[in-house]
């Protein structure tokens, strides 16, 4: 063989394993299904209509619409809107004044978003509109068209007009390429924030990610309502407290502490994140929550997304051999997370009636009485990133057990500088016993 001949086979077999290689990153990249069926019907960029997605796609849209009607509870979770008022009584004296001490229910599946969302009683005439922001699947198109300022500055009322449909394909993927992607700007700007960019992202990370379009703390920034996420200094909850510091923000002042208060949303991304066993391992929230369903040879994402608890074997069982020992295992974990919140609940509002006492009191040191409330607010703030967290704890055990523990030691402490703020030993009874009773949880 000549030396042409030699150098130009060379260069054929590099030429045929960059193809190659090509091809398999390009496969790599592409959703699932698209790897074998092409899509029949062209859907239009942020199509706010599921049905007209579901054309192509019928096995992640028919589970998709499931999400409507599922009703199963399961002991701390499940479908129904249970109000944790009534299961919790102390939570209307730590909301007292604030909407959630009025009506507080259990989350439903994401077909019921919208109906939830426009029947609570929380929302009234002012109401702004950026509490649609995670209901609907109008919503990017409704960004991209007029942009989130414009967005946020309306009323509930008004917005409505425009919104039509509960969350959809559109919250989460995009339609000319199926690809997972940010469609909340609120998200796009958080990450912005911490010089992130989600397009880097490997799939398993987008897997979570898509989540945290809605499932996040945020707050309503200025008179314009501006949607955003208080990530600026991280995700962590203290870093997230003293970002609210700075920026001084409340949602409500207190009606007996007078604490200007701040009330935490769903924070299932960061709580997971924050170095959960899982996440460590590279699980994501779609393992758990939408694992593989066999149709035929075809398998495809379960989008009935809810419990996983109610489907074990599907949900972990692909990972772990033992279902029931894992799922006893979460039994063990909820349980004690439930009764130790409890507890911490029971120090915060001895915290309260201290203080209230103390503010009663004229003769009041007043600066150690807003110590007192200072403590008050962190401790309750990390309380309900805790409460008001969906998974009872299991997203990430060890975590949450050190945030209450720190809460209830903040909660305790906010009681002493009451007591020695109004110089009334009387401040520091614990009076939670009948509480204790009523709710069923802890005995004392
Ligand atoms: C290792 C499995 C696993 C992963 C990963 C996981 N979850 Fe969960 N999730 C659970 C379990 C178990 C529960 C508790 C369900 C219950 O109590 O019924 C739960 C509860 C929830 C709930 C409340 C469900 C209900 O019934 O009310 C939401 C919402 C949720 N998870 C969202 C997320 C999000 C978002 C992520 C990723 C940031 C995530 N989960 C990651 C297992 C997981
Ligand atoms: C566009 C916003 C949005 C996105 C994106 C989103 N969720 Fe939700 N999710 C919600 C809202 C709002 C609810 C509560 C609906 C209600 O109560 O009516 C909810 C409810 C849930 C529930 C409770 C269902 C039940 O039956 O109790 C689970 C579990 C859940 N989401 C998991 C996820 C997971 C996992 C992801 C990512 C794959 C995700 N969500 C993405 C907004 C969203
Ligand atoms: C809450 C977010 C969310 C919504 C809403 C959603 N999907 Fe998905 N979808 C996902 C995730 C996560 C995956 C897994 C992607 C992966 O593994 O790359 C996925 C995967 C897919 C895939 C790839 C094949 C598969 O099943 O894994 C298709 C096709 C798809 N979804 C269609 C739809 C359609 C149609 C709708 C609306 C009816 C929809 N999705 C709504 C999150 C969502
Ligand atoms: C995609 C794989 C995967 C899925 C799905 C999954 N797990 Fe895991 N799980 C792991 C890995 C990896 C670990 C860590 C290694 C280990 O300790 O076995 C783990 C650890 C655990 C642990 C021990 C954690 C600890 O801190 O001691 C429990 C409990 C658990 N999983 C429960 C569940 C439950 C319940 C589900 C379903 C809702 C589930 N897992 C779904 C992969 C998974």
């Amino acid at each position: 063989m000549n030396k042409y001949a030699l150098i130009s086979l060379v260069g054929v077999i590099v030429l045929l394993a960059a193809a190659l290689v090509g091809t398999l990153i390009f496969m790599q990249n592409r959703p699932v299904e698209s790897r074998a069926i092409q899509a029949i019907y062209d859907v239009a960029p942020m199509e706010p209509n599921s049905e007209l997605w579901g054309r192509n796609f019928p096995n992640q849209y028919s589970s998709f619409l499931r999400t409507r009607s599922n009703t199963v509870d399961t002991t701390y979770g499940g479908s129904s809107k249970f109000s944790h008022l009534e299961k919790d009584p102390r939570q209307v004296i730590l909301f007292a004044s604030y909407g959630f001490s009025l009506e507080y229910n259990d989350d439903r599946g994401h077909e019921n978003a919208l109906t939830d969302v426009r029947e609570i009683k929380r929302v009234n005439e002012t109401t702004p509109g950026t509490c649609y922001s995670c209901k609907s699947s109008d919503n990017p198109g409704l960004w991209a068209e007029m942009g989130m300022e414009a967005y946020d500055k309306m009323k509930f009322s008004e917005l409505g007009e425009h919104i039509d449909y509960s969350i959809g394909c559109s919250n989460c993927h995009e339609a000319e390429t199926m690809r997972l992607i940010v469609t909340n700007p609120a998200l796009e700007e958080a990450l912005e924030a911490q010089g992130k960019d989600w397009r880097t992202f490997s799939r398993q990370e987008m897997r979570s990610l898509v989540c945290a379009n809605c499932h996040v703390e945020y707050y309503f920034k200025g008179d314009g309502k501006y949607l955003t996420f208080p990530w600026q200094n991280g995700t962590k909850v203290e870093e997230m407290y003293e970002y609210y510091t700075e920026v001084e923000f409340k949602d409500w002042e207190h009606p007996e502490a007078l604490t200007p208060m701040l009330k935490a949303q769903h924070p299932e991304y960061e709580m997971y994140t924050a170095g959960s066993t899982h996440f460590n391992a590279g699980v994501a929230c779609a393992d758990c929550h939408m694992p593989y369903v066999r149709d035929g040879a075809a398998k495809y994402s379960d989008h009935n997304i809810r419990s996983p608890l109610l489907q074990p074997e599907r949900a972990c069982g692909q990972c772990h051999n033992d279902v029931n020992s894992v799922t006893t295992r979460v039994s063990l974990i909820q349980e004690q997370v439930y009764n130790t919140k409890i507890a911490t609940e029971d120090a915060i509002v001895d915290a309260i009636n201290a203080i209230k006492g103390a503010t009663a009191n004229p003769t009041s040191d007043q600066t150690l009485l807003l110590e007192a409330r200072e403590l008050h607010r962190q401790s309750q703030f990390y309380w309900d990133f805790v409460s008001a967290e969906n998974s009872m704890g299991f997203h990430n055990p060890e975590y949450v057990l050190k945030i209450l523990a720190e809460s209830t030691n903040l909660a305790r402490q906010a009681q002493m500088k009451a007591a020695q703020a109004a110089n009334d030993p009387s401040l520091l009874e614990t009076d939670t016993y009948y509480l204790n009773q009523e709710a069923g949880a802890v005995t004392p």
